[in-house]
């Protein structure tokens, strides 16, 4: 089976697990939009990615733009955010709110944690990020603006277990390590 990674992030998060994740799996990775019309035509599966912004999915435009050719695909989706993993409903609203019912169906979703370096944001991110706080406070949805790296290799593994348990891909000798090595 061939497969292919797409994602959308801004500053490195998202894109830092779908490197790792192609490394791992041996899988072409583009960023959404810039993807190979061929390798994506042609892939049995697709692992998609992207962060959160206000409650938003960075890959929404673009999944709602090809919903068509990913119907015939197996799905797989990490969400990359500042939630933090136990609060799994905040974590499913974010999908309910903006993965398509007929992608939804037919994808598996992976929750990874993200990183926010505060100085490095654009000067309208971090308005919105203020802002989003300041109204998240008031619905009882914190919403961190203090930084925080939690963005490691190890946080892939079961997403990169169902990829080779389903889709048939073998564990090459080394593989095992890949995930040791990414994360130095
Ligand atoms: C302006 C802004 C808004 C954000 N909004 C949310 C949010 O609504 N929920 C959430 O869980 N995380 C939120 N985050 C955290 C990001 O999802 C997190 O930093 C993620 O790692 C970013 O990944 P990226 O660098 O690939 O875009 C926000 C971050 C910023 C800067």
């Amino acid at each position: 089976m061939k497969g292919i990674i797409i994602y959308k992030g801004k500053y490195g998060a998202t894109l830092q697990y779908a490197d790792w994740l192609a490394d791992a799996l041996a899988l072409p990775v583009f960023p959404a939009g810039d993807e190979r019309p061929s390798a994506f035509a042609l892939a049995d599966y697709v692992i998609m990615g992207s962060s959160v912004y206000i409650g938003k999915l960075q890959l929404r435009e673009w999944m709602l733009n090809n919903q068509a050719l990913l119907l015939d695909k197996r799905l797989f989706f990490f969400l990359v955010s500042g939630t933090p993993l136990n609060e799994q409903a905040r974590l499913e609203q974010f999908i309910g709110k903006n993965v398509p019912l007929l992608i939804r169906q037919r994808c598996s979703f992976y929750f990874l944690p993200g990183r926010l370096v505060f100085k490095k944001l654009s000067w309208t991110d971090r308005l919105l990020l203020r802002m989003g706080a300041w109204l998240g406070k008031k619905k009882g949805e914190a919403i961190v603006i203090t930084d925080y790296d939690e963005v490691k290799a190890e946080h892939l593994q079961s997403l990169i277990n169902a990829v080779r348990s389903e889709c048939g891909i073998p564990v090459r000798t080394g593989d095992k390590d890949l995930l040791k090595q990414s994360a130095k």
